[in-house]
Order: C-alpha cells, then sequence, then structure tokens
C-alpha cells in the first residue's frame, strides 16, 4: 500500500525528544518551545511565532487576538478544511462564504467584493493544498476598507507569493503541524505575525491570560488552554532543520507526476502560478467531466491497486451543521458555489508523502493510466 501521506521523521528528532525525557521537560515550557517559535518565525520572515496544540487553535488564538468576536463576519472560501469556518463560529463571529478560483482552487478574489458588509471584519483566505492566494489583490480589496488579513497557512509551509512566504502577508497568519502536514509535530499549531499586540494578546489568550507578578491569578480575559508541549516542539525544531529537504521533496514529487500525468487526457494537474511557490502539500488532480469515470469509483480502483487516496474537501455551503436553524451566526448557505461544488465532486489527492520516491509516483500513474485505459503509457 502507498499511503496518502506519512511524516518525514529524522534528523534530531530522537535527541531532541530523549532530552525531553531525560530532563523532565515534557510539559509546555522548557526550551525547544522558545526555539521552535523563534525558528518559525525566521522561517515565515516575521517578528512573532507564538505556538499552540493545533491549526485549530492557531485559527481561533489568530482571530480573537485580532478582535474579531460577536456582530463581526469573517469572508471564508468555500473550498476549505472545516476547521477555517469553525474557528470564526468559536469567536462568535459569522463565516460568509466565497467561493473557490478555478485556476488555484484558492478563495476567487472577483467574488470577494460583494460579499463585504459593514460587518465584515476580516479576509481569511487558505493556501489551499500549498498553492498561495493572489494575496496582493485581496490586500488591496481590505486596505481600502479598513479589514483585516489573516492567513490560514495551515497547509502552506515554505510556500511563496512573489517570493515572499506564507505567513508573512497579512496582518497575522496560523499553521498547521498536524501528522500529515509538510511540517509536523504530531498535533500543534502556530500564530504568527508582524504586529506586536497581536502576538502580545496571542499569548496571554493561549495560557488563559494569567495576571502578573502578585496579580497572576486576575485573569483580565476570557482566554485558553492552548499549550503546546515542549515535545512537540522537540520535533517541531528538528523538522524546521531539514525544512527545505521536506520542501524541496514535495516540489520535486510534484514534478515527476506532472510529467507522467501531462500525457493523460482529461486530469486537471495542481496549479502553480507565475507569481507562485507551489509545495504542493497535497497533489491533487481533478477529473475533467469528459471522463466517465466518477470520483469515487476511481479511487476505490485505486485501492484495489493498492494506492491510498483522498477526497478533496467537501465545500462549506454544504455542511450539514451549518444547516441548525437555532444559531444565531448562522452563515448564509444559499447561492451558488459552482467552482467548490465541482472541485468537491472531481477532486483527489494521491499519495503526496515528502518520502514518495520516484518509483512509487511511477506506480500510482501506471495504475491511473490503467483505470483510465490509456494505453501509451
Ligand atoms: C486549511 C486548514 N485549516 C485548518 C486546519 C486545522 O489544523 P489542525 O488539524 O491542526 O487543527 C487544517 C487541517 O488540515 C487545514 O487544512
Amino acid at each position: 500500500m502507498i499511503p496518502v501521506c506519512e511524516p518525514t521523521l529524522k534528523g534530531n528528532v530522537k535527541k531532541y525528544v530523549d532530552e525531553c525525557i531525560e530532563t523532565n521537560w515534557i510539559s509546555s515550557q522548557g526550551r525547544f518551545i522558545d526555539e521552535f517559535e523563534r525558528g518559525f518565525a525566521k522561517f515565515c520572515g516575521v517578528k512573532e511565532a507564538i505556538s499552540c496544540c493545533n491549526g485549530t487553535t492557531a485559527l481561533h488564538l489568530m482571530l480573537t487576538a485580532a478582535g474579531v468576536g460577536g456582530g463581526d463576519e469573517v469572508i471564508v472560501p468555500d473550498f476549505t478544511m472545516i476547521a477555517s469556518a469553525n474557528a470564526v463560529f468559536y469567536t462568535g463571529a459569522k463565516p460568509v462564504f466565497v467561493d473557490a478560483d478555478k485556476e488555484t482552487y484558492c478563495i476567487d478574489i472577483n467574488k470577494i467584493e460583494e460579499k463585504i458588509t459593514k460587518n465584515t471584519r476580516a479576509i481569511m483566505p487558505v493556501h489551499i493544498y500549498g498553492h498561495p492566494c493572489d494575496i496582493g489583490q485581496i490586500r488591496d480589496i481590505a486596505e481600502a476598507r479598513n479589514i483585516l488579513v489573516l492567513e490560514d497557512s495551515a497547509e502552506a509551509h515554505g510556500a511563496e507569493y512573489k517570493e515572499s512566504r506564507c505567513g508573512s502577508l497579512g496582518n497575522a497568519a496560523a499553521f498547521s503541524f498536524y501528522g500529515n502536514k509538510i511540517l509536523t509535530t504530531g498535533e500543534g499549531g502556530m500564530v504568527v505575525t508582524n504586529d506586536a499586540d497581536i502576538a502580545e494578546r496571542a499569548r496571554n489568550l493561549r495560557n488563559h491570560f494569567f495576571g502578573k507578578g502578585a496579580d497572576k491569578y486576575l485573569h483580565k480575559e476570557i482566554g485558553f488552554n492552548y499549550r503546546m508541549t515542549n515535545i512537540q516542539a522537540a520535533i517541531g525544531l528538528s523538522q524546521l532543520e531539514i525544512a527545505d529537504e521536506l520542501i524541496n521533496a514535495r516540489r520535486k514529487n510534484a514534478q515527476v507526476y506532472n510529467s507522467l500525468l501531462n500525457e493523460i487526457n482529461g486530469l486537471m494537474l495542481p496549479p502553480e502560478k507565475e507569481w507562485a511557490k507551489n509545495v504542493y502539500w497535497m497533489y491533487g488532480i481533478v477529473l475533467n467531466e469528459c471522463l466517465k469515470i466518477t470520483k469515487e469509483d476511481f479511487m476505490k480502483k485505486l485501492l484495489e491497486k493498492g494506492i491510498d487516496s483522498r477526497s478533496f474537501f467537501a465545500p462549506m455551503h454544504k455542511q450539514p451543521c451549518f444547516a441548525n436553524k437555532n444559531m444565531l451566526n448562522l452563515p448564509d448557505c444559499s447561492g451558488s458555489y459552482p467552482v467548490s461544488t465541482f472541485l468537491s465532486k472531481r477532486g483527489l489527492y494521491l499519495p503526496s508523502s515528502s518520502s514518495l520516491n520516484e518509483e512509487q509516483i511511477t506506480v500510482v500513474c501506471r495504475a491511473i493510466a490503467e483505470i483510465l485505459n490509456y494505453v501509451n503509457f
């Protein structure tokens, strides 16, 4: 079986984790927290990084620290993982969905303005599957209206927009280090920002907003326990040390996939716009309508050949959990979202680990050729 994704744990990972155990620093204090935060801030090209326990809490922390709350609206792509929308809910704000762009699969820039109201507080673009959003245009829209740009960079470690890294492109950004991410800590997350106020609030909110000195147990705001452990950070630091290798492997594997799958008609391959560096968190393909096979049958046939794959996300406007009429900040799921609907119906991703080798990619591509009766492979 070729798995869809597995972590690449190597380098100093064992040494650092052993150090946590041997020194008893297994909780949320210790040298690895500081070093991972400082190292990750540098990696993104920003001043501040605040670690936390997963990407969903990173989103929640970022939104809350940036002042998003009840009565606000946040523009979110319809085509994303549900954590993006859920995090907006947690703050009491309402997510407002915008269809995907058919070339990048990220939020459609041309459909943002029609969704902005007097309550819009932020735009939260998602760099989907490792391809950055066209953030320049998003920033222009936001600046003209004095609203925030908060990046969901969960899937985009090391991706670049015009040579600036995702994470440094808006007012703040949130990352995930879940086991399938390019850099992983098992579970983990990070808020990054150049804004000292957002950073300070995020740090306080992460840890119950404890007071200072004699006032330690007087809490000015309701915070959370979203702390990362030193063990997670130890794994993270070891991953950061091999970040270039992990990212380059993803990009090289995508090129091998591209060169083999280019031959086969009816497949849309992942984008890389001229202004973008895609890190191919997941190598996604979309089955054009001209291919008569359903996505489900295609994935089943891949599995029979020992190849794991995953469906693209289901659109936000179709989520049963957003149809609960009792909720105050319920999003408007009416309207049409043709691109995200199409992507979700016809898109899937193939094995994408950084540790994948050329031989395995050839096996996957040959299996696809067989399933689609492409004889010249
Ligand atoms: C776009 C996006 N946002 C947020 C998250 C949430 O991250 P986590 O699973 O670490 O909570 C994910 C996870 O895959 C994601 O893909």
